[in-house]
């Protein structure tokens, strides 16, 4: 990795594309994965090996993976929620993988069809034979601040989860705001119950959905606490099909704007972010969503 003080992690392929209506054509993921590695993004979550009836707009996977240009020095992980996932991952050739539960069994059990303890267990494999061969593993943390079945999460749910996740082996956690609930306190809430269980910030990658606005004061927030890994969407796309109400992740263009005013070196180009933001608006016929992507960078170029 660059000598960035922070890491802007693109879901936009994945969690951007998996939510919206419109399916892209293989041609243009190809082409947006590749617009973004331009605009010097290091990591590029470009797709999931689940289940086709599940996220029908990535159900070319395998094609995807098997010919998207893999650039040096760039990951690109892929979503995998069992163990056929990983085998379908593996003969596709990649070499980044990311396991996902949540804090809260029922939404667990409508995203996965499983429950927190049953997820664990069918990724103890999946990790193990990703680990094996010396493959990168996240573990997402789904409804950390806030669940569409339950309501408000208990932090200790969060450090519970997490503390096994870590326990299986994945490299990172990915703390995730699935609904987009939080705020500054939340955040300070969940990361300090996560501190005092001995998980740091460096073992962090914070996920916020900007459903309500408050993605970007939840940046700021991390930042502070010593958080360096922040996941964005390019052109703000996204959702989850599974959070009835959630919008589209922070987009990388807000996120990017935020840090390049705060003088944080992170190596993206905000540019460049823009015109994979526009052309893949474009290709799904839609406004761009964030607010960077409408006013334009400043000092205007
Ligand atoms: N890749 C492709 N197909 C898969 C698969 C995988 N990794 N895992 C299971 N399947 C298929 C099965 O073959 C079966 O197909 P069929 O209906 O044609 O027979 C179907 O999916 C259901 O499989 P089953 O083992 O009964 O599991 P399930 O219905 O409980 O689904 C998951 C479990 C995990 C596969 C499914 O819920 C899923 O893919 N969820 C992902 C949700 C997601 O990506 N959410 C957003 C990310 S946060
Ligand atoms: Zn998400």
């Amino acid at each position: 990795m660059s000598s960035a003080e922070v890491r802007v992690y693109e879901v936009g392929p994945r969690d951007g594309l998996q939510a919206e209506a419109a399916i892209l054509p293989l041609e243009d993921k190809l082409r947006f994965c590749d617009l973004l590695a331009d605009a010097g993004l290091r990591e590029i979550e470009a797709t999931s090996f689940v289940s086709p009836r599940a996220i029908p707009q990535l159900a070319d996977a395998d094609e995807l993976m098997s010919r998207l240009e893999r650039r040096p020095g760039v990951r690109y992980p892929v979503l995998v929620p069992n163990e056929r996932g990983m085998a379908r991952a593996l003969a596709a050739g990649a070499d980044a993988i990311c396991v996902f539960t949540a804090a809260t069994d029922a939404y667990a059990e409508h995203n996965i069809g499983m429950d927190v303890a049953g997820s664990l267990a069918a990724f103890a494999p999946v990790v193990a034979a990703a680990r094996d061969r010396g493959m990168w593993v996240r573990g997402y943390v789904s409804t950390a601040f806030g669940c569409p079945y339950t309501g408000e999460v208990p932090e200790r749910a969060v450090v519970e989860v997490s503390r096994s996740l870590l326990g299986l082996g994945v490299d990172e956690l990915g703390i995730s705001d699935t609904v987009g609930a939080a705020g500054p306190a939340d955040v300070r809430r969940v990361l300090g119950a996560l501190d005092g269980a001995g998980i740091g910030a460096g073992a962090i990658g914070l996920h916020f959905h900007d459903t309500r606005g408050t993605a970007i004061a939840n940046v700021v927030t991390a930042l502070e606490l010593g958080c360096r890994t922040f996941d964005a969407s390019t052109g703000g796309t996204g959702g989850s099909p599974f959070a009835p109400g959630s919008a589209g992740n922070l987009a990388t263009e807000d996120l990017v704007y935020l840090l390049d005013r705060e003088g944080v070196r992170h190596g993206v180009d905000l540019d460049g972010v823009l015109a994979a933001a526009r052309f893949v608006a474009g290709r799904l016929g839609r406004e761009l969503a964030s607010k960077v992507g409408r006013a334009g960078g400043w000092p205007g170029r």
